[in-house]
């Protein structure tokens, strides 16, 4: 027998709140748009949802999508990849690109949501994975909520289900005393799920997932039920590269997955594109003042960056070692946006080679010995020798010291 629909929600850990409630950044957790409206949520939340946050795009690109939409999807696949490349709408509406990489990466990975196979998607970290995964949910259920944070201890309850205790013990085993995970939610639902991390998950417990994907069905034993996927619903997992090894995935669930690869930005032009999009972006959340002439300090955190993280100085001239951490774009969005607040608190609000020194510094020298030693030797065979980074040379220096 299956379990109607309406009998997984309201969730029994989640009760909607009695009257509406002030929003306090906390309510905006999982139980989302059950209490409270988008605007008021969006004006409040320290992160809004990708679903909140582009509300406006979404419903402009749900207006002026007349293409065919798989089984409750909010929009087509077309429309669900112009949200995140970008785009112009015959309106004049201008769709911001989310993501900045090969087109063709993306059709890949919607396109596979429409079919019975669920999506992978892998990379170095701070390559979007997590970003991307946010936003395909939110254009494609409108909710990017129903996620797992896949960790080394994460049980097969959170994959599955779980028991509210009190209400087991007092009458034992019944729909009510049943608390859904995300995914059984959106097996409910017809959504999108998100598994992040998906291979720092024990084996055993990740291999829950072989049912639910290959028979699109969660069987629940106590109650002699199971939850049946309706249409519409499919995951998205995200694995790191780095994390490979630790608990690979087992052939069996690798095949029920489409493994999408996202790679780091081709070029350091599309790496600064990038950057300067996303800390225009965070700094318009966190109120800092905007970014009047950042473009060449920014630049400046990349090349660095790249530099380090290849191995080899930009103009292919001199080999450099490479620190142990990881120098991802996330990494130089952090740099920038710390550097925009010290500019912003203590400066005078213009960005400068002083206010990015010392978080180029943290990011690149993780290990105290061995990575000191890579730093000091790019400092002064390349920072050094290089025009126009004498600024940037004596500001590094300073903190190195
Ligand atoms: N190609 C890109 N286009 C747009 N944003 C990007 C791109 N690469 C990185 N970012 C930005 O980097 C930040 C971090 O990305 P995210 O957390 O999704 O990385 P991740 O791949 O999940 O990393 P991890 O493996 O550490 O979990 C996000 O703010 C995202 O906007
Ligand atoms: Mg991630």
């Amino acid at each position: 027998m299956s379990v109607p629909v309406e009998s997984v929600e309201p969730t029994p850990v989640e009760p909607a709140p009695v009257e509406p409630a002030p929003v306090e950044p906390a309510s905006a957790a999982p139980g989302r748009s059950r209490s409270v409206p988008a605007t008021a949520k969006e004006a409040t939340a320290l992160r809004p949802h990708a679903e909140d946050a582009f509300a406006a795009e979404l419903a402009a690109l749900a207006a002026h999508d007349d293409r065919p939409r798989p089984p409750r999807w909010k929009l087509s696949p077309w429309a669900v990849a112009t949200y995140l490349l970008g785009g112009t709408l015959p309106d004049g509406t201008v769709i911001t690109p989310k993501y900045v990489g090969p087109r063709r990466v993306v059709e890949v990975a919607v396109t596979t949501l429409a079919t019975d196979r669920a999506l992978l998607l892998l990379g170095v970290p701070g390559t979007a994975k997590t970003w991307v995964s946010e936003h395909l949910a939110a254009a494609i259920s409108g909710d990017s909520t129903l996620l797992v944070q896949g960790t080394a201890g994460t049980p097969e309850e959170a994959l599955r289900y779980g028991w509210n205790y009190a209400q087991l013990l007092a009458h034992g085993p019944s729909r009510d005393a049943l608390v859904p995970s995300p995914v059984m939610r959106a097996m409910a639902q017809g959504m999108i799920a998100r598994v992040e991390e998906l291979t720092r998950i024990p084996a055993d417990v990740q291999d829950t997932l072989i049912t639910v994907l290959s028979e699109k069905t969660l069987p629940i034993p106590e109650l002699g039920e199971e939850v049946q996927a309706v249409r519409g619903f499919n995951l998205i997992a995200t694995a790191n590269d780095r994390d490979r090894g630790v608990n690979d995935l087992s052939s069996a669930l690798r095949r029920r997955f489409n493994t999408v690869v996202l790679p780091l930005p081709e070029s350091p032009e599309a790496e600064v594109d990038i950057v300067a999009r996303r800390v225009e972006q965070i700094g318009r959340s966190l109120d800092l003042p905007a970014l009047p002439d950042g473009a060449d300090e920014i630049r400046r955190v990349v090349t660095v960056f790249r530099e380090l993280r290849d191995g080899i100085t930009l103009d292919g001239r001199t080999k450099l070692k490479s620190p142990s951490g990881t120098l991802s774009t996330a990494e130089a969005i952090s740099v920038v946006t710390g550097g925009l607040a010290l500019a912003a608190h203590f400066g005078d609000g213009v960005l400068r080679a002083g206010d990015v020194a010392a978080g180029i510094l943290g990011a690149v020298v993780r290990d105290p010995a061995s990575d000191r030693v890579v730093w000091q030797e790019y400092l002064e065979t390349v920072v050094r020798e290089r025009d126009g980074w004498k600024d940037f040379y004596r500001a590094c220096r300073e903190v190195s010291a």
